[in-house]
């Protein structure tokens, strides 16, 4: 998959942006605050997913300015497509999403025209942070192979917000316990498929992982990933999905639905589970270094596009947000080895800390605005 054509006004602090990337390197070079990482982001929610940053959308929009607009032109083994974007800032924020000139609804068809991943220093939360971050990593990882999985997500998430809102409704005697039943049977349907999604998904990558960690330790570190169900036991997941998966669920929904009702949210279900990352058998969130945590990191993320790449023939682009600097040569070469087929977005300081034969379009940036150069061959 490439990126054959890139417009944007007004995107933060982007100022008519326009150029024909090249389809291997794309190296942008600023220094700090320019808008290098602007322009990743703006090429990032193309993709139909939020801001790899956590911002509002809000703050897409130049301060000075009350809209952005964007356009793109993506190639896969199929066809070229366009997609429009842009985003007015009123009393509410409106977005106008085209493609192929078809206005969509929403930014959800968009996940299925360009598929991209993005590697940037935050990544070291996926092993650090909270367990929502490794529940989303997961979540959007999988949803990237098959997009019916967000289908799952989105009704999942709908259920449990209305579920949460019954138990309040129930503690405050405005409604009667047995209306949770019905929502429980929903519930239970929609998490056994996403416990079973997440499961297959934490599986698949543990295996990349394992090798990939392995080589770029030098052959000493052993990285593991296990997805740890609160409905499920790990040999739970040898047998497909089906009826009794349903009815494991939904009895263990209805065994704290007391509890549940006391506290008024849900206590158990997809939306508790762990993503459990070990380091040579030990927690790698409690006790992995920093230099371990963020080859983990990486690592994932490698294995993230390895699996794209093996299941749909098509390789997904490549973000790479400030992280190779901070590498020594043997990571960099390999993680280059590993994205060799693919198009590549690197932002940088200074091109001279980026391997000498990572060579491709020079996309300068200074104020939010862009100046192109071929570098010398
Ligand atoms: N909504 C906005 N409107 C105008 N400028 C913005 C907006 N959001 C961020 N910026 C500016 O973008 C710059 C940061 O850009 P960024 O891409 O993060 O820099 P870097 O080149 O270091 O990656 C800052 O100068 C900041 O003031
Ligand atoms: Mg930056």
């Amino acid at each position: 998959m490439l990126i054959t054509h890139v417009d944007i006004d007004g995107f933060r602090n982007l100022s008519n942006i326009s150029f024909v990337p090249d389809t291997r390197y794309n190296i942008i070079v600023g220094a700090n605050a320019q808008g290098k990482t602007n322009l990743l982001e703006a090429l990032w929610i193309m993709s139909g997913c939020k801001s790899f940053r956590g911002s509002k959308e809000r703050d897409y929009i130049a301060l000075d300015k009350s809209r952005f607009t964007s356009e793109m032109k993506i190639r896969d083994i199929v066809r070229e497509q366009k997609i429009t974007f842009e985003m007015t800032k009123g009393a509410n924020i409106t977005k106008n999403i085209t493609i192929n000139g078809v206005k969509q609804k929403g930014t959800r068809n968009l996940f299925d025209v360009f598929k991209c991943i993005a590697f940037i220093p935050d990544d070291v939360e996926i092993i650090k942070g909270a367990p929502e971050k490794r529940r989303n990593f997961i979540d959007m990882a999988a949803s990237q192979l098959n997009p019916v999985f967000v289908a799952h997500i989105t009704k999942n998430n709908a259920v449990m917000n209305q579920r949460n809102a019954l138990l309040k409704s129930i503690m405050q005697g405005g409604s009667d316990s047995s209306i949770l039943e019905i929502w429980d049977k929903q519930a239970a349907h929609e998490g056994a498929l996403i416990s079973y999604m997440r499961d297959g998904y934490v599986k698949k990558i543990n295996e990349i992982c394992g090798e990939l960690y392995y080589a770029i330790s030098g052959g000493s570190e052993k990285l593991e990933l296990e997805y740890r169900s609160n409905v499920y036991k790990p040999e739970d997941f040898s047998e497909p999905c089906g009826e009794a998966a349903f009815e494991k669920y939904y009895r263990k929904l209805r065994e704290s639905a007391e509890y549940d009702i006391r506290t008024g949210i849900t206590h158990s279900g997809v939306n508790r589970d762990e993503l459990i990352i070990k380091i040579n058998g030990i927690s790698a969130k409690e006790y992995g270094s920093q230099g371990q945590i963020k080859s983990a990191a990486l690592v994932i993320k490698l294995a993230q596009a390895e699996i794209f790449m093996k299941r749909s023939k098509e390789a997904p682009v490549i973000f790479l947000d400030d992280v190779m600097g901070e590498l020594d040569e043997n990571r960099q070469r390999f993680i280059f080895d590993i994205i060799k087929d693919m198009q590549v977005f690197i932002t940088t300081p200074n091109e001279s800390a980026l391997l000498p034969d990572i060579k491709g379009k020079i996309l300068r940036i200074s104020g939010g605005r862009l100046t192109e150069e071929k570098a010398d061959e």
